[in-house]
């Protein structure tokens, strides 16, 4: 769907905080973002999260004369690194988890549609397979402090559905623990949460989110899993596109996922006791 610009002449702003995505502008009320092979699926998972009355995501409103896709941009505070204090507030973790909770309950209900294949990428060789059992929804599965907006104090956004595709509850709210409780060593953990109590959080996160007692036996098993498998995707990310994905690599990502398995294995028995009911 081609866009109508309302106001052709609005200058473009870049939009900084992100890892990855180059080209990001803001222009008036939208974002654009240059296109990627994902983007019409990412535009149909926004458009029908839309559909079915969803709030908490941009809106897609089409594709500009340049073929970026052209996004609402929602009003509010994202973290920027490095992340503001307000990030460690106990209060803001539980209204992520409840956001995610509301996304995810959209998302089940699209289901696991064909198109939702295109999202994501393959397994590369070499990768274990996800411990979390066949899909069941379309995770957002990147809900770093810089792809959620907060207003109020309170999360009203998720943002950034790059890294969507088909995954379960237990792996959306594993990413969720990752970033939010955070369930990895203190020192590589941003000044913002290096103080924060994992294990205190992360019972608040999964109360919040209101996880089953079944989710919960699983949580820890894979986020260990998730972590073994995230070392290959970003080594391959940074192989194949380069960038911010290189960048990253360079910068000694797959170090600090290498520590994060050997903190979630030093911690399983606590963790587990932490978000058991
Ligand atoms: N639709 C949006 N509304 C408000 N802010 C946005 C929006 N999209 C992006 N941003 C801002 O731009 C930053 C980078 O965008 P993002 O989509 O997360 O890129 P990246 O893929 O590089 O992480 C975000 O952290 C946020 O601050
Ligand atoms: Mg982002």
């Amino acid at each position: 769907m081609r866009y109508v610009e309302p106001e052709p002449d609005a200058p473009e702003v870049p939009l900084l905080g992100g890892d990855v995505t180059e080209g990001l502008v803001r222009k008036g009320g939208t974002v654009r973002r240059p296109a990627a092979p994902t983007s019409a699926a990412v535009a149909r998972l926004l458009r029908e999260l839309e559909a079915a009355g969803f709030d908490g995501a941009p809106r897609h409103l089409g594709t500009d004369d340049a073929g970026r896709e052209v996004l609402t941009f929602v009003e509010g505070d994202a973290a920027v690194r490095p992340w503001p204090e307000w990030i460690g507030e106990p209060e803001r973790a539980g209204s992520v988890a409840r956001l995610v909770r509301r996304y995810d309950d959209a998302a089940e209900r699209l289901g696991v549609p064909e198109w939702s294949r295109e999202l994501g990428m393959p397994d590369p060789a070499g990768s274990p397979p996800t411990l979390a059992g066949p899909p069941t929804l379309i995770g957002h599965l990147d809900v770093t402090p810089e792809n959620v907006v907060f207003r109020d104090g309170a999360a009203v956004s998720l943002i950034d559905f790059d890294l969507a595709r088909p995954a379960t509850r237990v792996e959306e709210l594993a990413n969720v623990l990752l970033w939010w409780a955070p369930w990895m060593p203190a020192e590589d953990r941003e000044e913002a949460l290096r103080d924060a109590d994992p294990f205190e959080r992360g019972r608040l996160i999964v109360d919040e989110y209101g996880m089953s007692a079944a989710g919960r036996a699983q949580l820890v098993r894979v986020s260990q899993s998730i972590a073994v498998r995230s070392w290959h995707s970003m080594r391959h990310r940074a192989e194949t596109l380069g960038g911010g994905w290189a960048r990253m690599w360079q910068e000694g990502v797959g170090d600090r996922i290498v520590r994060r398995q050997e903190w979630l294995e030093s911690q399983a028995d606590a963790l587990e006791a932490a978000v058991r009911f």
